[in-house]
């Protein structure tokens, strides 16, 4: 009869001296590596205008201060004719596994993405009208919102109903993005990025200062 454990035991020895001997990676976890449910376009934006326009935005709205924080969301798109933006509109449907049960539940309400089809005119005459007019060209777009994301933070493990589109405007290596299994760094170089966020996903930041992307849902 074979001793499972003295197999076991060996199997372990031979594994641990194979992986002490790999390379480890350090280069390019800077980089963003595509991966499932994670595409890059050919579509680019210009960084620098990209910033100029979030500085832009900052300087109109009273929500900067939350931006700066790293925990705001200011809408970009709304639904036409609208005044500001409901507590669900700045968040909305998601599914999560909150805790040891281990269940999935919903959380929030459903949003008609399709409906939200204005771009908002406070920011017509900034580069991010131009960033909303390319997108559409390609795609249905439906809320388009700048998220920022504080040091050391991350949102909850979780799906959304559809997919989203991400723009990075300021970045930093330590700011990651998580599908399912896959995770990598989305550089702000005017880059566009698929994300299926319809898979279980989060972004977390342990760089040292803020990030901002924008992210635009592409409706069901
Ligand atoms: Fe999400």
């Amino acid at each position: 009869m074979i001793d499972t454990s003295e197999v076991l035991f060996q199997s372990d020895q031979a594994n641990l001296s194979k992986w002490l001997a790999e390379d480890v990676v350090t280069d390019s976890v800077a980089t963003f590596v595509e991966g499932p449910g994670l595409k890059k376009l050919g579509l680019r934006f210009d960084s620098d205008e990209l910033r100029l326009a979030l500085n832009d935005v900052m300087e109109r709205t009273d929500m900067a201060g939350d931006i700066e924080a790293g925990f705001g969301v200011i809408p970009l798109t709304r639904r036409p004719g609208t005044e500001g933006a409901t507590d669900n509109d700045l968040s909305g449907r998601h599914w999560l596994r909150a805790d040891e049960r281990y269940v999935e539940e919903p959380r929030e309400d459903l949003v008609d993405e399709a409906s939200f089809t204005e771009f908002i005119p406070d920011y017509a005459d900034t580069y991010f009208a131009h960033v909303h007019n390319e997108l559409t060209k390609r795609v249905p777009i439906g809320r388009m919102r700048l998220s920022s994301k504080s040091l050391y933070n991350c949102n909850s493990w979780h799906r959304d109903p559809e997919p989203r589109i991400h723009v990075p405007i300021v970045s930093n290596p330590g700011s990651l993005f998580v599908i399912n299994h896959h995770v990598t760094h989305l550089p702000a170089d005017g880059s566009v990025y698929f994300t299926d966020t319809r898979g279980y996903h989060m972004a977390m930041n342990g760089g040292f200062d803020h990030r901002v992307h924008i992210v635009a849902v592409i409706p069901n």
